[in-house]
């Protein structure tokens, strides 16, 4: 072979050599493009990622190699891009207050959940140890009254049963792990949980029908009046042996414990429900901008940003509600138990029987009793009879 000839093919090959190269090189570039994930940062310059510098390449390009740091910087930062599926949510590849809501449901909610739990046990029980139950002064006077009819003990007993099972199986839910699977093993707390949780589910709407029946019933009854006012500078005269401020069906400390229920048992119930069906309702962005609306900043008391929220943000701050105000609403109603039952002598029957001692019901709702009896009167003018019953 002569030498120019030789010197064709080497160039003839060095060609193929490179149409071949250019091949390989097209399809790699076509078939990477093709295998990045739909979810791409934005190229609008309000992220900078049309600024070379934070575009992913070195300035100047002195060695040719990239560096990604910002990009996934913005991308940790919550940057959303742009995305051709309809779910525009995964157009966040991280949402970074996620791991704000896991530090404070980690830590903040169950330390400060458990002291106030405890705190009010303790409370009760020095309370307890000071004072003693509170006694009926004159002792029981043998005459008993009707308090409450068969049909509102049917309604206090289902919102009081359920609000236990709720409040028992969610606490399950933030403490159980590392209070209960310790002690009783992985295996049989796998299965109280699970039931637990379907508990937690279904008796709930139990729970928000009570809610409704003790609203309609007893809302009358717990609207404010000048008697509160003179209650609560007595201190109810719990502290004091014999004194008994006037109060007609129910008692300013009720009347709070009424609305509080009442209140704090609807907002546990609706962002309940905003955990029961997810990304279906923007009950948080609501509630903060009426709340806005009426002048009162919440969003920024705790901290939060402006609504609206993003569906997630909207899960994640339901979840702390509900989870803060249940725990609120477990410390407020185990006083409420205490007072119903141990705390004070003859309170229990108005739920048990319904039928309540004349001297207590004097002691502690003086003007309800004149009431009862003003009307007693008139009935007994009227027919020639009175339920006033001697008691058994
Ligand atoms: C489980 C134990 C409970 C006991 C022993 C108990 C006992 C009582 C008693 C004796 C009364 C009538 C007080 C009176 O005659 O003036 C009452 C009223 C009431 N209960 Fe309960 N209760 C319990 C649980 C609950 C729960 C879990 C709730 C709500 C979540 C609740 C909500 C109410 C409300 C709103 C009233 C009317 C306002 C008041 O008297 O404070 N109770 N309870």
């Amino acid at each position: 072979m002569r030498s120019d000839q030789l010197a064709d093919r080497i160039c003839g090959a060095t060609r193929l050599l490179f149409a071949v190269c250019l091949l390989i090189f097209t399809f790699a570039a076509v078939s990477g493009a093709n295998a990045q994930s739909s979810v791409r940062p934005p190229s609008s310059g309000d992220t900078g990622f049309s600024d070379p510098a934070v575009s992913g390449q070195v300035p100047g390009n002195s060695l040719g190699s990239a560096s990604d740091a910002e990009l996934w910087r913005a991308v940790k930062g919550g940057t959303v891009g742009t995305v051709s599926i309809p779910d525009k949510k995964a157009g966040m590849l991280i949402q970074y207050e996620g791991q704000i809501w896991r530090e404070i449901r980690n830590g903040p909610l169950p330390i400060y959940g458990a002291w106030a739990i405890l705190g009010m046990i303790v409370l009760l029980a020095i309370f307890f140890a000071v004072f003693g139950r509170v006694k009926i002064g004159e002792g029981p006077a043998g005459i008993t009254i009707t308090r409450f009819s068969a049909l509102e003990r049917a309604g206090h007993w289902m919102t009081a049963g359920s609000f236990v099972l709720l409040a028992l199986t969610g606490l399950n839910i933030l403490y159980g792990r590392s209070v209960v699977m310790p002690v009783i093993g992985q295996d049989a707390y796998a299965a109280i949980a699970q039931w637990g949780k379907y508990i937690h589910n279904y008796v709930a709407f139990a729970f928000i029908a009570g809610l409704v029946f003790i609203f309609f019933h007893w809302v009358l009854h717990n609207l404010p009046s000048r008697h509160d006012i003179v209650w609560l500078m007595k201190g109810g005269g719990i502290f004091f042996k014999n004194v008994h401020p006037p109060a007609r069906k129910f008692n300013a400390g009720q009347k709070i414990i009424f609305w509080l229920t009442i209140l704090g048992g609807a907002s546990v119930a609706l962002s309940g429900w905003a955990l029961l069906f997810p990304f279906t309702t923007s009950f948080m962005t609501w509630g903060m901008e009426i709340m806005q609306t009426v002048g009162l900043d919440l969003p920024a008391w705790l901290g939060l940003p402006d609504p609206p929220y993003t569906g997630v943000a909207e899960q994640q701050i339901n979840q702390i509600w509900h989870a803060a105000m249940g725990l609120f609403l477990t410390a407020v109603i185990i006083a409420h138990i205490y007072i119903g039952s141990l705390g004070m002598e003859g309170a229990f029957d108005a739920m048990g029987s319904g039928e309540v001692d004349l001297n207590w019901a004097r002691e502690h709702h003086s003007l309800w009793v004149e009431e009862l009896e003003q009307e007693l009167d008139e009935d007994a003018a009227k027919h020639g009879g009175s339920s006033v019953q001697p008691a058994e």
